[in-house]
C-alpha cells in the first residue's frame, strides 16, 4: 500500500512539475524508463551488479543490509533476509552491515586498466540515467583499443566489455557528416551512426535492454537511495502550499472587505 502511494506521488509530482533530464550534448542518448516503484526490476538490477560489477566497482555508501531493505528483500515484518543477501549478493566475507567495497587495491587496478574503477554511489547522478543506460548499450568492437572495445558515449574507454557475453559482439555502422573547420572550410567526416549487432550473445537484445532498464534502475535508486520518500513528501508539501494560498486569499479578502 506504501509503495503504491509512493508511486502515485511521483507520478503526480512528475505531472504536476514536470522534469529535467540530463544530457551530454555531443552524442545522442537513448532515453531509460525505470521506475523506483518496480522492486522486483531493482532486485535483478542488484543482482546483475553484484555478479558483474561489485569485483571492480564499490558502492562505498551503501551497506549490504539497507540496500536489501529498500530493494524489498524482507520477511513478512519487514526484516531482512541476511540468508538471502548473503547467498546471492554478497559473495564477500563482508558482513550484511557492511559498505559494498571492492577487495583489489587500487593500485593493482589502476595497473590493470590505467585508471582505477571509480565508485559508482552516484554515478546515476553526475552522469544521469540515459547516459548510463547507453554507456551500457554502447561498448563496439575496436581492436585498436587494449580491450578490443570502445565506447559510444565513453570515447577510448579504460574498462573491458564485462557484459559481452550476454549482449554479443557489436560493429559500428559510420556515416559522412559535413562540418566547418576554423578557417569556414568544409570537410567531410565519418562519425559512427548506430551500432550493430555482428555476433549475438546468450541475450535477445529485447532481454538484454531489458537487464541493463534494471541496472541503471539499481543504480538510480543507490545514487539517492531516499528520492522516493522526498517525491512522496513534495506531494504533501505542494498540497498543502496549494490550500494555505486560498486560505491566505479568502483571509485577504475578509480584511480588505471594508477599506474599500
Ligand atoms: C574488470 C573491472 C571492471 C568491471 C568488472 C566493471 N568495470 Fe566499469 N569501469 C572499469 C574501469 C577501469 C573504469 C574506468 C574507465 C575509464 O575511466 O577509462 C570503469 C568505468 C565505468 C563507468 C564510468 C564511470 C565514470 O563516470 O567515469 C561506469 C558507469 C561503469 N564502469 C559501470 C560498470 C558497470 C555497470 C559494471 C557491471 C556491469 C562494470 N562497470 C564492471 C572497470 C570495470
Amino acid at each position: 500500500m506504501k509503495v503504491i502511494k509512493a508511486c502515485l506521488g511521483v507520478f503526480i509530482a512528475v505531472t504536476l512539475i514536470g522534469s529535467v533530464f540530463a544530457s551530454n550534448g555531443s552524442v545522442h542518448l537513448e532515453k531509460v524508463n525505470n521506475s523506483l516503484c518496480d522492486k522486483a526490476s531493482l532486485q535483478r538490477g542488484a543482482a546483475l551488479y553484484m555478479n558483474y560489477c561489485a569485483g571492480c566497482h564499490s558502492l562505498q555508501f551503501v551497506r549490504y543490509k539497507d540496500m536489501a531493505k529498500d530493494i524489498g528483500i524482507v520477511d513478512k515484518n519487514g526484516n531482512v533476509l541476511e540468508k538471502l543477501v548473503n547467498d546471492n549478493l554478497n559473495f564477500t566475507s563482508d558482513k550484511a552491515n557492511d559498505p559494498i567495497v571492492v577487495a583489489t587495491p587500487k593500485t593493482l587496478s589502476s595497473k590493470w586498466f590505467g585508471v582505477p574503477p571509480p565508485d559508482l554511489s552516484l554515478v546515476a547522478r553526475s552522469r544521469g540515467k540515459d547516459w548510463l543506460y547507453s554507456y551500457l548499450k554502447g561498448f563496439y568492437e575496436d581492436p585498436k583499443r587494449p580491450w578490443g572495445v570502445n565506447n559510444i558515449v565513453f570515447p577510448d574507454v579504460g574498462m573491458p566489455h564485462i557484459l559481452l557475453a550476454l549482449q554479443g559482439t557489436q560493429v559500428p555502422v559510420y556515416k559522412t557528416i559535413t562540418v566547418q573547420d576554423e578557417q569556414g572550410k568544409y570537410l567531410e567526416k565519418q562519425v559512427i551512426s548506430h551500432l550493430e549487432l555482428k555476433t549475438p550473445g546468450t541475450l535477445s537484445p529485447e532481454a538484454y535492454d531489458k537487464a541493463m532498464v534494471d541496472l541503471v534502475n539499481f543504480l538510480d535508486y543507490v545514487g539517492e537511495p531516499h528520492k522516493l520518500e522526498r517525491k512522496r513528501l513534495g506531494v504533501w508539501v505542494l498540497l498543502f502550499l496549494v490550500v494555505f494560498t486560498l486560505f491566505a486569499y479568502l483571509l485577504k479578502r475578509e480584511y480588505w472587505k471594508d477599506v474599500h
